[in-house]
């Protein structure tokens, strides 16, 4: 009984492990959660769709090439917004989405290709708008808590609000577009 519990054991350590994913400072031999027959496929369309009809603006390396590697992350995104949706009160059929922080618009694309596909399979009367926020340009001192710093200052200045505009132009119905004060 012992032996053949150790030799499970032994098994599940030394096996070699096939990696499912690796990118976004993680690595996993699990299946990946947007391999499924049921919810992903709009959420694998689009990060299909975003390689070759994307413009990123940052110089600091996300690209079409690697995004890939950010799928955990994005799928983050997907998964929150069907989540929210499916848990909204059922007379809820107006609501806003606020995203502060858009850049080129990334995690938005995400957001809004969830959103959208949930509501074209429902075909209810429900309306949305999807607000947009930030600086698009140079991310100033007086902005920015000090914690902050590292992770913006010119960092952010190649984004433009056009660019977002031009990655999102398939939802421009849905979305409005906000630069704080
Ligand atoms: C890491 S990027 C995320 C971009 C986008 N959400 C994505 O995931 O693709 C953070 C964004 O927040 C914006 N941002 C950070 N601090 C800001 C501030 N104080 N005011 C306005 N925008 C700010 C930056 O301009 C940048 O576009």
């Amino acid at each position: 009984m012992h032996e053949g519990i150790d030799f499970e054991v032994s098994e599940l350590i030394n096996r070699p492990q096939k990696v499912n994913f690796s990118g976004w400072g993680m690595q996993t031999a699990h299946e990946n959660p947007w391999n499924d027959k049921y919810q992903w496929g709009n959420f694998r369309e689009t990060n299909t769709l975003l390689k070759s009809n994307f413009d990123h603006g940052l110089l600091y390396g996300v690209s079409s090439n690697n995004i890939d590697y950010l799928q955990y992350r994005h799928w983050n995104v997907s998964f929150a917004i069907r989540y929210a949706l499916e848990f909204k009160e059922d007379n809820l059929n107006s609501f806003n989405l606020v995203e502060c922080g858009v850049g080129d618009g990334l995690s938005a694309l995400f957001a809004l290709a969830e959103v959208d596909d949930y509501y074209k399979k429902l075909a209810g009367s429900v309306s949305y708008k999807f607000h947009l926020y930030d600086a698009w340009e140079d991310i100033k001192n007086d902005a920015t808590l000090s914690s902050e710093m590292k992770s913006v200052g010119v960092k952010y200045q190649t984004q433009s609000i056009e660019r977002a505009k031009s990655n999102l132009m398939k939802y421009y119905q849905l979305y409005n577009f906000f630069i704080p004060a």
